[in-house]
Formats: structure tokens, sequence, C-alpha cells
């Protein structure tokens, strides 16, 4: 497959960026046109962002997975679509085909529509990373039921939330999941989580670890029986076929959930054409990608990255996905370095967290690896420190190889800000420039953009982008207000990202951190209000503040200060506790890092916390806590610093 829309050189990419900002509609059916539709759009796009509507290619008509898997058959077929490498390296590499993924394609939507699952459901998918978790998103899409894949990382009770949210019909989840050396009971937390649930008809359970577990008759059915029925039903003669569900370019594709600053997290919304389109262009532009190449994405499906680049990018342009079950750090820190070994890796694209955790293992991990086929390296999910790109550049690319520093997030779809492997520079720490199609601008307080450079050169305030791109987020499912009050009523007229970013004179973007109560630990999004409502909900809590601080590897950190009224073991064993409060109402991810007990919180005559004054104490700053006059007590912050864990 070739890829006309592929950006050659860096006179292109600006060339291209110019028709895609003056004549976005051109550009975009220009791209579109290597697509197929069943039935072409009437109107390329229409949009205002005070609603916010936002519609690309309306009228089209088109399956996704016909673009992922269909139309590569003729020449493809015996090209492998995933290869998949299992959590223990003495287990068996499997590789699947696009002819196989195809057959598991409609297999999966035939033993759907058996179970009675129609388009529009929602099927929540609660499953490790096995092939098998391909085959579901893709489907669900085949039908036109609406995935949510959730991360194998949350609870049960995280679970419930969303289930509730997204009035959920389905789910498809795996007995066990391997993770390193540990099980985790998959089944049994969809168990808890639906002790209550009123809305799942039918829960599917793929066998993976063989963990016991218990089947409700009537209501849970084994994955391998299903899947044996749907066999016989779309394979006739050695064809197999299930028909797609025609989809309007516009009906959801998806919903995943993503944390924001305040309540709840919230369902993004993708649709199925715009989305196709920007995971595509951006997955072969950004990261250089050519027929033949193997990709590996080390993000899990259940977080947007793997999504957009391992499913549905890579699938869409014809390429080989490489798709891995376990952590970087089993059964050794040089499992990554194995894997391209042994499979001739091209692209690897990861997370800081990831590569600052494996720096600390040394040079010995890397002994004796070739890693002579890697072409482009790429970091996704924050801010990479000039340490790890370094060591990056130097140890895994050995300096021949581009590295580019992706930004976007689960609202965008897929990258937004990039350098373009061996296409437009790279600048250590520096997402650098727009894709084509993106138009960011910095802006103050005010919203009004800062346009001068100050003493340092740069261009200082709050990341906002201008007009839509294909893969912007359409919604948050079941709440339309609540996408417009979060994304685009803090600044009329303008997406806001709740990110800080500084721009240089040549236009280069450097992404600085959330400004918002968001935290990135280890690449994941977490609320601070989230953390503080499940603290909170521990008993002899009284009130809690949270914030992050900088964590040698997971570049963000929690810290948690508590105030406790309880009589209930010592202090170690109360931070134990409400850790395992925090892991039962969200998950292990959002355990804090740091819990310190205070006689009182910072807070003005309004009753507002004062992050910003606990924010520095967690970051180690004593002195210079700026000014206090305005707390109705400020002895407490004396006293909170004294205290710091
Ligand atoms: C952060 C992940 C700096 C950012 C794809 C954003 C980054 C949030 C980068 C989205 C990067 C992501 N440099 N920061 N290259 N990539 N971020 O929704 O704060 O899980 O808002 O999407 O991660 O996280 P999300």
């Amino acid at each position: 497959m070739s890829y006309p829309f592929k950006i050659n050189s860096l006179e292109q990419y600006y060339e291209d960026y110019k028709n895609a900002t003056d004549n976005p509609e051109a550009f975009w059916a220009n791209v579109a046109d290597n697509f197929y539709w069943r039935k072409k759009w009437d109107k390329v796009l229409d949009w205002n962002f005070s609603e916010p509507k936002v519609e690309w290619f309306a009228g089209a008509k088109l399956n996704i997975t016909e673009n992922c898997i269909d139309r590569h058959l003729e020449k493809f077929s015996d090209k492998p679509a995933i290869i998949w490498e299992p959590n223990n390296p003495d287990e068996r590499t499997r590789v699947v085909t696009y002819a196989r993924l195809h057959k598991r394609v409609c297999q999966v939507a035939q033993m759907l529509k058996n179970n009675g699952v129609k388009k529009g459901d929602r099927v929540c998918i609660y499953m490790g990373m096995v092939p098998e978790l391909t085959y579901a998103v893709l489907g669900c899409a085949r039908i036109g039921a609406i995935h949510s894949v959730i991360f194998g990382g949350f609870s049960a009770q995280s679970i419930a939330d969303r289930l509730d949210d997204a009035n959920a019909d389905f789910i498809i989840t795996c007995d066990g999941s391997y993770r390193g050396d540990k099980i985790i009971p998959l089944k049994d937390v969809i168990d808890n989580a639906l002790v209550g649930n009123k809305t799942i008809k039918k829960v599917i359970v793929y066998t993976r670890t063989r963990t016991s577990v218990s089947m409700i008759k009537g209501r849970d059915v084994w994955w391998e029986d299903e899947m044996d029925i749907a066999e016989d039903q779309v394979e006739k003669n050695g064809v197999v076929s299930f028909p797609a569900e025609e989809m309007d370019a516009e009906d959801p594709l998806f919903i995943l959930y993503t944390s924001g600053s305040t309540g709840k997290p919230k369902g993004v919304v993708h649709t199925c054409a715009g989305y196709m389109i920007w995971t595509t262009y951006t997955f072969v532009n950004m990261l250089n990608y050519n027929q033949g190449d193997i990709h590996f994405c080390t993000a899990d499906i259940g977080w947007i990255t793997g999504h957009s680049y391992i499913v549905y990018g890579p699938l869409a342009a014809g390429g080989t996905s490489l798709m891995f079950e376990g952590i970087p750090t089993f059964p050794n820190a040089g499992r990554f370095w194995d894997i391209i070994d042994k499979h001739q890796v091209n692209i690897l694209y990861t997370a800081p967290t990831a590569l600052r955790s494996l720096m600390s293992f040394g040079d010995a991990p890397l002994l004796g690896k070739n890693l002579s086929s890697l072409k482009t390296l790429g970091t996704v999910g924050e801010p990479i420190n000039e340490e790890a790109w370094h060591w990056y550049d130097d140890n895994i690319g050995k300096n021949k190889c581009p590295i580019i520093d992706t930004w976007w997030q689960t609202e965008t779809g897929g990258t937004l800000i990039a350098n373009l492997a061996g296409i437009t520079p790279s600048k250590p720490s520096w997402a650098t420039l727009p894709m084509p199609g993106v138009q960011p601008i910095i802006v103050d307080e005010k919203g009004d953009e800062v346009t001068k450079l100050d003493d340092q050169g740069m261009i200082k305030g709050n990341l906002c982008i201008k007009a839509p791109w294909p893969g912007i987020l359409r919604t948050t499912w079941g709440d339309h207000e609540r996408c417009r009050l979060n994304y685009f009523a803090t600044y009329p007229n303008l997406y806001f990202t709740g990110d800080g970013a500084m721009k240089d004179a040549e236009g280069n973007f450097r992404i600085t951190g959330r400004v918002d109560d968001v935290l990135n630990i280890s690449g994941h999004r977490i609320g601070t209000a989230e953390v503080e409502n499940a603290i909170n909900m521990h008993t002899g809590v009284v009130e809690s503040a949270v914030v992050g601080y900088p964590h040698d590897i997971k570049g963000q950190g929690i810290y948690a200060f508590v105030i406790y009224n309880g009589h209930h073991g010592d202090e170690n064993q109360r931070r134990q506790d409400i850790s395992l409060t925090v892991a039962k109402i969200i998950g292990a991810i959002a355990k804090p890092d740091k819990i310190q007990f205070v006689s009182g919180l910072p807070k003005t005559r309004s009753g507002k916390i004062m992050r910003r004054i606990l924010r520095k104490i967690a970051e180690g700053e004593t002195e210079n806590l700026g000014d206090t006059t305005t707390l109705l007590d400020p002895d407490v912050v004396a006293e909170i610093s004294k205290g710091r864990v």
C-alpha cells in the first residue's frame, strides 16, 4: 500500500501545512480519497465550537473494519497484521495475518450478534493484552456496536461507574491476565463490578490464565464456545464473510473514559470517519511508516495510545503492529530489547516513564541485543526530560534514529504536535511543530493570544487549538454540556487543552504540563479531585488535598495531605489502609506515593484550598511559599512544611 498523503520533505510539510490551514475541505477530501467508502460524503466539514458541533465527511457511509482489514486482503492476506509477544518469553509468539485477522473479526462479530448485540449497543471490554482484545474491539466496530475499553488496572468500583455512565449492555473479559509474575483476576473484578448492575445482559469470558472463575448461568458464556459456533456460521466452503454494518461517518465508534479536573471520568466519544483518517494520517507521517515496517507501540489498548497506534492507525495503513502482553521489566529489564532483536522491529513508540525506568538498570540489559533494525523512535504521554531523551538517542537509536516527541490527548484522537521522523527537525524535550490541520495558539488567562516573546525569547501560556482536525472528540457520552464546559467554554471559540506550553521564535512548541488539576502519573491521567474523593471515603478521613510532585521514574507522584480523625493503627498502618481504599475505589494506579497527616489545610477565607502552597511543599520547597496572608490560618503552613514526608 502506498501513502499518497505522506510528507516526504520539509518543503512539503510547510506546503501541506499551509494547504490544510487555508483550505481544509480540499486538503482532507484529498486524504480521504485514499480510504474505502461505501458512499462518499456530502460535505467535508461543518463546525462551530460554541455548541460545540463538529462534523467531518457528513453523509458518507463506511465501516472502519473494511478499511483496517478487508481492503488489504487482496494483496496482503498473508502479511502479518499483528505480531503478539506474550508476557512469558517461553510461550509461543503468535503471528496474525490479515486473512486470519479477517476471520477472527468476522467470528467475533457473529458471536456478538448471536448474543444479541446490535448496532449502537455499548460493549465494555476489560481484557489483558491478548490478540483477542484486538478482535473484540474490531468485532464491535464491524457490527457498529460502541466499544468502551477499560484498562485492566481499574477497580471494580471504577468499572461499575463506567458501566453505569455508558449504560453498557455487554462485557467481554478474560478469566485473568498476566502481568510480570502476577495474575490479575479480571473476571473476578467484573463480578464485583456487576453487583447491583441492571443493564448488562451477557458477559463473554476468554480463557487466558485458566484462573478459576464463577460463571453465572444465562449471563456468562465462554468465548471459546461462542467462537466455535460462530466459526461454522461465517465460514462456508473455505470462504469467510460477515457483512460489515454500514455506518455514518459521524456514528460513534467508541467511548473511552478519561480523567478531568472535576468529578468522575468522562466518556470521550470518537466517531468513525474522522478518527480513522486522523489516526492513519498521523501514524504514517509522524513515524515515517513505510510498507513492511514492523511497528512496536508499547502502550496498553486500555488507553488512547493503544486504540490509535496499536489498532486503528497501523491496521488502516495495512501495517504490521507488534502487540506486547507484558511489562518492560519482566523477566528482566532487557525485555523490550529482546523483542526488538527477535522481530527486527523498525519503529519503537513508548513512554518516557518506561525509558526512565529502563535507564535506571544501566547498560547490562542492552548487552548483546541487536537493535540495528530500528529506524524511528517515538515518545508519548508526558514531557520527556532531556536526560531520558539523550539516553534513548545514544543507547537505543545509536544516534541514527530520529526521535519524535508526540503530544496529544484522549480527546484529540491522535497526535497534534510532533516532529515528523526524518522530515522535520527534532529538539530534545520539545514536541516542535503542529501536524497539518492543527492550529495551536497560546493564550493568557483572559484568552487573548500571546504574541510577544518574553526575555527568554519565548511565548508562554495556555495551549488552545483554533479549528477542528478530523480526530477531535465530538462529545462526552450522555452529557454534551459537560463537553462544552470542559473544552470549549474556558476560552470562547477555542478548544482548550488543559496544558501549558511555550513556543519559540521558530514556532516550535514545548508542552510544560497540565495547568488544571490533572496529574500525569507514569503517563496515566488521574484527576486530583478523583483521588481526594477516594481518600475521603476512607473512614476516619475528615478531609484531604492531593497534589503532584516530581518523581524520578513516574514523572509525577501523588502526594496526599490528609486530616485524619480515627484511632486505628499507627501512622503507617493508616497510610496502607488509605492506599487500599484508593485502590478499591479507583485502582492501584491511583495509590498515593506519599501521605502526610496534617491538622489543617491552607484555605482562603472563602474556604478554597490553596494548592499552590501544597504543591510547593510537596516539591520540597520550604521557603518562598508565596503570599500566605490571605489564608484563614497562616500558621498551618509552617506545621505542614515541617511535617513533610
Ligand atoms: C500529556 C495520551 C508532554 C499532556 C496520548 C496531555 C504530553 C495528556 C505529551 C494527555 C508529550 C501527552 N509531551 N505532555 N509528548 N503527550 N502529554 O489523554 O498533559 O492519556 O494533556 O493521552 O498527557 O493524556 P492522555
